[in-house]
């Protein structure tokens, strides 16, 4: 069965390592990042974009993730990532979905709380953990796209308000990384999120973990960062080993042998998350 994320969180938090979440698309990356989880013994969550929802259709992804939890020896979470639509997130909590993110970090800070609430109601109903965004991630996810003008870091006090008054079981803080990749070294405000580290107690989730140094990320975790959202190097490495397939095979037409070095590449960066976040063994 799909777990949600609350225990797998908290179990992080606990013993001072992330849990890290992976954006997939298709079956072929759901595949993989359970297959190397397992190996690993790590926990994982496979988090859908409402693109991804549109791409895969609800109604397979939600049935692929159910058989990849039936197959898989560790624990598995199905997340709906940056979702912005209340109504979405019902249909998909009632088709079994049980860890959602409700983005509403664009609205004006008590919109954004009473859109979280009615989300968080919901969900309790249905055991379902939900995680809310404070300020904002420049960059590009999927359709969901902020300027540099923009971005927001996260107010610590105002977090600290945000958790409680909303009743979330995670937080997604705004500290300077940035959805997809960088034009030069992100710059992360390590003081910021020990300061809201100290003010709030539900786990910390960092969002744009892809191209980020590892030391930075390591940090992160240490400071009490739980989760860890990989979207872009994921769709890197699963292109770049479809293209060089293709640069050394260009009549090749058999999904069944161009998708395989796609999917090694994507095996090997799974694993290479789950050592940066200390997951191994903890399933
Ligand atoms: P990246 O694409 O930078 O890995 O960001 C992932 C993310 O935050 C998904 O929510
Ligand atoms: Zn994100
Ligand atoms: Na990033």
């Amino acid at each position: 069965f799909i777990v949600s994320s609350k225990n797998l969180l908290i179990n992080a938090q606990k013993r001072g390592y992330a849990v890290p979440a992976f954006n997939i698309h298709n079956l072929e990356t759901v595949q993989v990042v359970v297959e190397a989880a397992n190996e690993m013994k790590s926990p994982v969550i496979l988090a859908a974009t409402p693109g991804t929802i549109k791409f895969a259709g609800e109604e397979y992804l939600i049935n692929i993730m159910k058989a990849a939890a039936k197959i898989s020896e560790v624990p598995i979470a199905f997340h709906l990532d940056h979702h912005e639509d209340v109504e979405d997130i019902k249909r998909a909590i009632l088709l079994g979905a049980k860890s959602v993110m409700i983005d509403a970090s664009s609205l004006p800070y008590e919109e954004n709380i009473s859109k979280v609430r009615d989300v968080v109601e919901f969900a309790k109903r249905y055991d379902v953990t939900v995680e809310a965004e404070l300020g904002k991630l420049v960059g590009q996810e999927d359709d969901l796209i902020v300027e540099e003008g923009d971005s927001q870091l996260t107010d610590p006090e105002l977090a600290k308000d945000f958790v409680e008054r909303t009743g979330i079981d995670s937080l997604a803080v705004a500290i300077g990384t940035a959805h997809g990749l960088y034009k030069s070294e992100p710059k992360i405000d390590f003081e910021r999120l020990e300061k809201i580290e100290k003010r709030v107690n539900v786990p910390l989730v960092l969002h744009g973990a892809s191209d980020v140094p590892d030391e930075t990320v390591k940090k992160c975790i240490e400071l009490g960062i739980c989760k860890v959202n990989i979207a872009t190097e994921l769709k890197i490495a699963f292109s770049s080993g479809i293209k060089k397939y293709f640069d050394n095979n260009p009549e090749a037409n058999d999904p069944r042998k161009y998708l395989i070095p796609g999917k090694d590449k994507m095996k090997e960066l799974v694993k290479r998350k789950i050592l940066l976040c200390n997951s191994q063994n903890k399933a």
